[in-house]
């Protein structure tokens, strides 16, 4: 963990001492680190079919076409996701019997991830975070999200419904990691 932050800390350094430009290489590779990272956690929790219980969230279309999203639109969406996974995982997981450590650790991975993608997209946001707050694939991204928390809330936050939101969340991962791409060349 301590690693962790030091490298965050550094490449955060990074960014500041270096333009004001979005470095794209280094976010890709933080960005690709946090997201093994997310991926490894959750592969640590308890998992389970649970086939009576599965559900379709559908995805909003630009997110599986991550070529057609710009750079930094797309640090965004990964920035929209993970704030809301965050809270996601805020819920109360009681009923799995997951071990609170692995999730304590997922949701710093995950703030510390935020707050990175937060701070270096906050030049440009200035300027374009209207246009990207109101985007149709934001909205659909927020609506998304706001089907699984209501699916949890539903299933009264059952055992069985969260193993299929892991699962949704874990596949998530793998996107993002898939997104993280988009930043190359
Ligand atoms: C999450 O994963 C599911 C399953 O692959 C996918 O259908 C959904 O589009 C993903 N959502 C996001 C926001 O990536
Ligand atoms: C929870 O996970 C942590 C870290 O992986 C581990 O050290 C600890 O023993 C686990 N606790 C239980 C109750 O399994």
């Amino acid at each position: 963990m301590t690693d962790r932050w030091i490298h965050h800390v550094a490449l955060l350094l990074c960014f500041f001492t270096t333009a004001l430009s979005i470095n794209y290489e280094q976010l890709q590779l933080q960005q690709s680190s946090s997201t093994s990272a997310c991926q490894e956690l959750l592969r640590q929790l308890d998992q389970e079919l649970c086939l009576n219980d599965r559900l379709d969230f559908k995805i909003p279309v630009a997110v599986k076409h991550p070529q057609q999203m710009e750079k930094s639109y797309t640090a965004f969406a990964i920035q929209e996701m993970l704030r809301n996974i965050f809270l996601l995982f805020k819920n109360d997981f009681s009923s799995t019997g997951w071990n609170e450590t692995i999730i304590e650790s997922l949701l710093g991975e995950l703030s510390v991830q935020t707050r990175f993608l937060e701070k270096i997209l906050k030049e440009k946001q200035e300027k374009e975070k209207p246009a990207w707050g109101t985007a149709p694939t934001t909205s659909r991204l927020k609506s998304y999200y706001r089907r699984v928390q209501k699916f949890l809330e539903n299933k009264r936050y059952s055992r069985c419904a969260w193993m299929v939101v892991r699962a949704e969340i874990s596949r998530n991962f793998s996107m993002i990691q898939g997104l993280t791409k988009n930043f190359q060349s």
